[in-house]
């Protein structure tokens, strides 16, 4: 029997992988001796026995030590990091990235594109003309020391296991599974250099995990890597049954972050942001706890210094900013059935009207359309009547149009009672000092 098949019959009978096994399996999948039928078996039994916490370290320890690693401390300040896992209309990081750099700390980003119902800020930015996601490591590591702030798409050559791996959960239902997931994002973390981190694990209907209970385990496995690295890491739990703000699709999205940033914009948008804010403040090497961060931050929103670090970081990486200034798509309005209270608006039907629309990619490899999306009229609580404009899909192509009309019209559902207004924070795990 090989090796292989000996680590794979090891996990299916429950019995626990240590860090010589699990190194030689990530090394094996990169350098191609593991096939991908045997890393799809090993990571079945991962999924089906679960991983201890030991191996979930141990895992991201070989995930990290398969490509090449960033050191950030030539910055000379902590580069502090958010990360989100995945939304409806998450365009938090468009915000705070010029937030926190507004405040006096370095935010430093490496990020993906969306794919599913979720975006990616990579799309987001790239709705910007001429915003340039692939800078050389020399300029981002500049960019950070002259102006606080770099969000650029994933180096290739970080956590190169990640990408194959991946790639392969996706299309072998082993995606979830916490300590997979755990080790997946906090690799990709540590060897983009992060130097501190606020998770930001969203739950509910439109996101990845669909209860709390979920939530708190995959924030604690982030957390118990972060402590093993010596990167403290806070998770926040935030609520993802709706969407985030009223806009879902990238330019969109940029418009209203930058309402936001102009001291407007949903109370939603804006409370996750200076949530978030807050907790990456304290980590900083400013001297400050939460509060202080948080009211600083609310600061910089309200005199502008925000936007104005926006329009920094915009022009610094290329992209040409005018507000209001893109091509409005065709639209399909959905409307209100019947007259009462807006109660729910599916956060996950609006995400796949806004992808079909043209907004996010089924596959890797398709191209998204920037324009295309979903704006949503009236919110959760609103009281409505038979026939009112609830929302309005954009897409470029009538057939897509028609279709994701079909999925947003599903997406509200109208009652007599005024529904009590649902909690957005949820809890959180505090980075250990
Ligand atoms: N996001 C990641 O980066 N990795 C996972 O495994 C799941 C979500």
């Amino acid at each position: 029997m090989d090796f292989v098949n000996e680590v794979i019959a090891w996990k299916r009978d429950g019995r626990e992988l240590d860090a010589r096994l699990l190194r030689a399996f990530v090394d094996g999948v990169v350098d191609g001796s593991v096939p991908s039928y045997q890393a799809s078996a090993l990571l079945m039994a991962m999924v089906l026995r679960g991983l201890s916490d030991a191996e979930t370290v141990e895992l991201a320890r070989a995930l990290v030590q398969s490509g090449k690693t960033l050191d950030l401390r030539v910055v000379g300040r902590p580069v502090l990091d958010k990360h989100s896992s995945g939304g409806v209309g998450d365009k938090v990081t468009l915000v705070l990235a010029p937030l926190v750099a507004a405040c006096g700390a370095v935010f430093g980003k490496m990020s993906g594109r969306g794919l599913g119902h979720t975006g990616g800020t990579i799309d987001k930015l790239e709705s910007i003309p001429g915003f340039r996601v692939q800078l050389p490591q020399g300029e981002f590591v500049r960019q950070l020391e002259r102006i606080g702030v770099a969000v650029v798409g994933q180096s290739e050559r970080i956590v190169p296991a990640d990408r194959i791996l991946y790639a392969l959960r996706d299309v072998t239902a082993t995606v979830e599974c916490d300590g997979l997931i755990a080790a997946s994002i906090m690799a990709k973390k540590v060897a983009s250099g992060t130097a501190a981190l606020v998770l930001d694990v969203k739950v509910g209907r439109g996101a990845f995990m669909g209860d709390l209970d979920h939530a708190r385990s995959l924030g604690r496995l982030c957390r118990l890597i972060g402590d093993a690295y010596e990167r403290p890491t806070t998770c926040i739990f935030t609520s993802m049954e709706a969407p985030l703000g009223r806009t879902v699709g990238n330019r969109l999205e940029v418009e209203e972050a930058w309402q936001v940033l102009s001291g407007e914009g949903p109370g939603d948008v804006r409370e996750v942001t200076l949530t978030l804010a807050g907790a990456l403040l304290a980590l900083s090497d400013l001297g400050i706890d939460e509060a202080e961060g948080r009211r600083r931050a609310a600061a910089a929103l309200a005199d502008g210094r925000a936007a104005e670090h926006f329009e920094r970081w915009c022009f610094v990486q290329g992209g040409r900013w005018k507000p209001g200034e893109f091509h409005r798509l065709a639209a399909h309005e959905a409307r209100a059935a019947r007259t009462g209270h807006l109660t729910a608006v599916d956060a996950l039907a609006v995400g796949q009207a806004a992808q079909i629309a043209g907004a996010g990619r089924q596959r890797i490899d398709d191209t998204v359309d920037p324009a295309a999306g979903v704006l949503l009229e009236r919110a959760v609580g609103d009281q409505v009547e038979a026939g009112d404009v609830l929302a309005a899909v954009f897409s470029r192509d009538p057939a897509r149009r028609a279709q994701a009309g079909v999925v947003l019209n599903e997406a509200f559902t109208i009652g007599d009672e005024r529904p009590q207004p649902g909690q957005l924070v949820l809890g959180r795990v505090d980075a250990t000092e």
